[in-house]
């Protein structure tokens, strides 16, 4: 039997593995993250070692609010603000706390498609809201909630990406931010705001999130370190409603094991006092924006015509279409033999479509390997135009 394996990225040789949204190993900031966690022990030692607060650190919590007061030249009231074990963690809460199995719970098309496993885990029932380039249709949105509500089934909650999203890197526009910030207050809908990527922007700042503009509305926000620092932190944080964070605090979990992934949550506390995270998030984003710049420049020269990408304009994804007829799903084997992989689109839609889109990232691989990758993807797609696949 082989080793069992330490991580879950998991390279094939001889493949050029475009479907992992992972940072590449040579970006995790093990230096600042050692030093962070020596002085938080030096300095906090047996408290980094105790069963944590249920809502995170007092000490994390007063940097993320004077961080956000900074970037976003708001901060959230302290009683708005709970630590997380990242996105992920912060969901399978939620799901437990505001949901039933059998409720549907709003979705884009396309969506995270680990999002989608998450409410699928709590039985939940996915309803996929139509969208285009600037966003869900916020509209259709407020009268899917009103036909469910009226066919006495219950919404749970809607949720989405507004930010370079995983996996079109779209973002909402900002009017439709504000039309979906009145419309969860009008109809009593919560809205869960995953803000994985927002600070990943390679030319300009995200518009204003739905959280701020909500002002007390039903909106949940969820940020992650899993992106700016280290996914193997598992830490997040979560703002809402007083009332909710209470609840959240109150679950069982919380009050069993304290604070979610509190001594983490005490090296990082550490490491944002110690002015760590900035210059570590402005070089992330210059390297993201570079490998960004590689990868489309090498679909241009790569890809055949007929194929499209949305721009990209943070994160660490490409969205590809490819002709229709295409089926991005049955070409990938071929792909893996040719050397190159990605993730089919379909995973992303919670009932049917996608079928001729592939998501690409160029947050794992250098340049060279990502030009190479582009090139083996575009034979591939030309043999399968010739009807190979
Ligand atoms: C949109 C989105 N949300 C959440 C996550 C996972 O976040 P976390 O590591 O904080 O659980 C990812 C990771 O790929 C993501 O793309």
């Amino acid at each position: 039997m082989g080793a069992l394996p330490e991580i879950q990225l998991h390279l094939r040789p001889g493949i050029i593995e475009l479907g992992w949204g992972h940072l590449d190993r040579d970006w995790l900031p093990v230096d600042i993250v050692a030093a962070a966690a020596e002085q938080a022990l030096r300095d906090h030692g047996a408290e980094a070692l105790a069963y944590g607060a249920e809502q995170g650190p007092g000490r994390l919590i007063t940097q993320l609010q004077a961080r956000l007061e900074r970037l976003e030249g708001v901060a959230p009231p302290a009683d708005q603000v709970m630590i997380t074990g990242g996105v992920s963690q912060a969901l399978a809460l939620l799901c437990t706390l505001l949901s039933r199995p059998g409720d549907v719970v709003l979705v884009e098309a396309p969506t995270y498609h680990l999002a989608l496993r998450i409410f699928h885990d709590h039985g939940l029932r996915l309803v996929a809201v139509p969208g285009d380039a600037r966003g869900i249709h916020v509209e259709t949105a407020g009268a899917l909630v009103q036909m469910l509500r009226a066919h006495n089934e219950r919404v749970a909650f809607l949720y989405l990406v507004p930010n370079f999203s995983n996996p079109t890197g779209g973002t909402l526009a900002p009017e439709r931010r504000q039309a979906l910030a009145a419309m969860a207050a009008r109809e009593g809908l919560t809205v869960i705001e995953d803000d994985a990527y927002g600070e990943l922007w390679h030319e300009t700042p995200p518009p204003p999130s739905l959280y701020r503009l909500a002002h007390g509305g039903p909106i949940i926000r969820l940020g992650t370190f899993s992106k700016l620092l280290a996914p193997g932190l598992r830490l997040g944080w979560m703002l809402a409603a007083p009332d909710l964070v209470r609840r959240c605090c109150g679950s069982g979990m919380l009050d069993s094991g304290g604070g979610v992934n509190h001594f983490t949550a005490t090296i990082v506390a550490t490491l944002l006092e110690q002015g760590r995270l900035e210059p570590h998030v402005a070089r992330l984003r210059e390297g993201l924006r570079a490998r960004r710049d590689a990868l489309l420049a090498a679909l241009a020269l790569h890809l055949p015509t007929g194929c499209t990408w949305n721009p990209v304009l943070g994160g660490y994804f490409v969205w590809v279409r490819l002709p229709p007829g295409l089926d991005t799903l049955a070409m990938l084997p071929l792909a893996e033999t040719a050397g190159v992989a990605y993730v089919p689109g379909r995973r992303f839609f919670a009932d049917s479509g996608g079928q001729n889109y592939l998501r690409l990232a160029f947050s794992l691989l250098a340049p060279a390997e990502l030009e190479e990758g582009a090139r083996r993807l575009g034979a591939v797609v030309r043999r399968a135009l010739k009807g190979v696949v």
